[in-house]
């Protein structure tokens, strides 16, 4: 594969941004109007049904992930939907969106403040604390995969509940460990049949940042006519966030702006360089990003973004996945110094690349036999044989609410079943069934203890080697 090391310029973004409503503590919590009057129920702006119809490519993604935690020895940690906002409010920055705007924040009946989740790495560096896993083995890998509420403006690829898969590996302060996350992410992509690459960036240690940041906001004061006020505003209380912003006029500044990498102290850049080799080494088509600061404040050194190979940087909402070192946010939440790294990818919108792609889940396994009865005592065989069949492997559909038999030939004939068995209240009392070829009508009666061999027997044998189930 490819490097790409060019340098890329700051994302265009087409559609223009309209702020959320805020949603911090101290904010009420409005509820937009969304046409609640109309008879039906409705749900609420930014959340969705996940259909049946659905549920393959979403399998398919669940699956890969399942499989690479395992083969890359990742334990599963479920982690809470409900935290004390404090947890959020401490380690994402009070300047970021997430805090600011974006977190479902209220009052729970015991009069804590809680929020539910806009992100999980807080949840698995409290979980890592709460644990003591500081006195497991280290590096702790923990992976996660649940859904996250973010109270910000729904558009495509946006929602307001949405759902993450997420790798922590706690402990080790290697850059290999940064390279291997990126190797994992890359490798879930790969396995699922969607061209990715990295972006990448540095942002080093707080301290290179602090005096990286003393030149960023002088810079942008020069400039600060041109600046909206919510820039004005990040420039004030968290000007790393600059980077972020989605003002064209900014974007524009920023080609001429001072770079986070210019600054890095020697141990970041060491740091940095050899997570570029170990990417280098695997192959892993990267562009390194210097406006890439990601959306929250506990990233250290590394940061990642996982974004589609052909994708031109235009849209906000992008990103694949993101994650990056964290080396401060074990501290920051009261445990010991714990260097940390990790990633977050977003399922709806992997799911989205798959339909672009036409990438599809293996077809379901259709059903080779029917079962047909008249009656409820034939619908109580019906049941058991049911189980019977499906305990030998050979799927079976039927239609035990339908009661006419023609109905229920028309079910099957619909299905394409070769096989048809058919139970009346006769074949009941006599313990026999009727097995009717589909195709030559053909039909006999048979001892209904024999069913499944008698049928296992005229099936041919293709038919039950069709694909796995879903
Ligand atoms: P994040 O970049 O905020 O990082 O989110 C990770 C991914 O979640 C995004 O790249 C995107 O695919 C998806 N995502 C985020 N917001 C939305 C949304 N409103 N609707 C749909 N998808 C969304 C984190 O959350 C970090 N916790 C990642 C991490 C893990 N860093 C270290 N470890």
């Amino acid at each position: 594969m490819p490097f790409k090391k060019k340098p890329v310029a700051p994302k265009k973004v087409v559609v223009p941004e309209k702020e959320a409503t805020p949603l911090t503590t101290a904010a009420p919590v409005t509820d937009e109007s969304e046409g609640g009057n109309s008879k039906n129920p409705e749900l609420l702006r930014g959340f969705r049904d996940i259909m049946p119809e659905e549920q393959g490519k979403w399998n398919l993604v669940r699956d890969a992930v399942r499989r690479l935690a395992d083969a890359y020895s990742f334990d599963r940690i479920d982690l809470p939907i409900l935290e004390r906002a404090d947890l959020f409010l401490r380690t994402l920055g009070k300047g970021t969106d997430v805090v600011e705007k974006e977190m479902y924040v209220f009052t729970d009946p015991s009069n804590r403040s809680v929020a539910l989740r806009p992100e999980a790495t807080a949840s698995a560096a409290r979980a890592y604390i709460n644990h003591g896993m500081l006195d497991r083995p280290q590096p702790v890998k923990l992976w996660y995969m649940g859904p996250m509420f973010r109270h910000d403006r729904p558009q495509a690829g946006r929602y307001r509940q949405f759902y993450q898969v997420g790798f922590e590996s706690f402990g080790v302060d290697e850059p290999i460990v940064d390279a291997q996350l990126i190797v994992i992410g890359m490798q879930i992509f790969k396995d699922l049949g969607l061209d990715v690459k990295v972006q990448i960036n540095s942002i080093g240690t707080s301290e290179c940042r602090k005096a990286y940041l003393a030149e960023l906001v002088a810079y942008f004061r020069q400039h600060r006519a041109k600046l909206s006020e919510d820039d004005k505003r990040r420039l004030q209380k968290n000007p790393l966030r600059i980077l972020d912003s989605k003002e064209e006029a900014t974007k524009e500044l920023l080609e001429g702006a001072p770079q986070i990498l210019d600054w890095l102290d020697e141990k970041s850049k060491e740091h940095f360089m050899k997570v570029l080799e170990f990417v280098e080494e695997m192959e892993i088509p990267y562009q390194l990003n210097p406006y890439l600061v990601r959306g929250l404040d506990y990233y250290s050194h590394t940061v990642f973004e996982f974004v589609l190979a052909d994708d031109t940087g235009d849209s906000s909402q992008a990103a694949l996945g993101g994650g990056g070192r964290y080396d401060g946010l074990v501290e920051i939440l009261g445990g010991r110094p714990t260097p940390a790294c990790g990633f977050a990818l977003g399922l709806e919108r992997i799911v989205k690349a798959l339909e672009a792609k036409g990438i599809n889940p293996p077809e379901r396994r259709q059903p080779v036999v029917f079962f047909a009865q008249l009656g409820d005592a034939a619908r109580r065989v019906g049941l058991k044989l049911f189980e019977e069949f499906r305990q030998s492997g050979i799927p079976v559909a039927e239609a035990f609410g339908k009661n006419a038999l023609k109905a229920q030939l028309e079910a099957a004939n619909k299905l394409g079943v070769p096989i048809t068995l058919i139970l009346g209240q006769k074949e009941v009392l006599d313990g026999t069934i009727i097995v009717r070829d589909m195709e030559s009508g053909a039909q006999e009666i048979v001892d209904v203890k024999k069913a499944v061999s008698i049928v296992q027997r005229k099936l041919v044998p293709v038919a039950l080697d069709k694909p796995a189930q879903i």
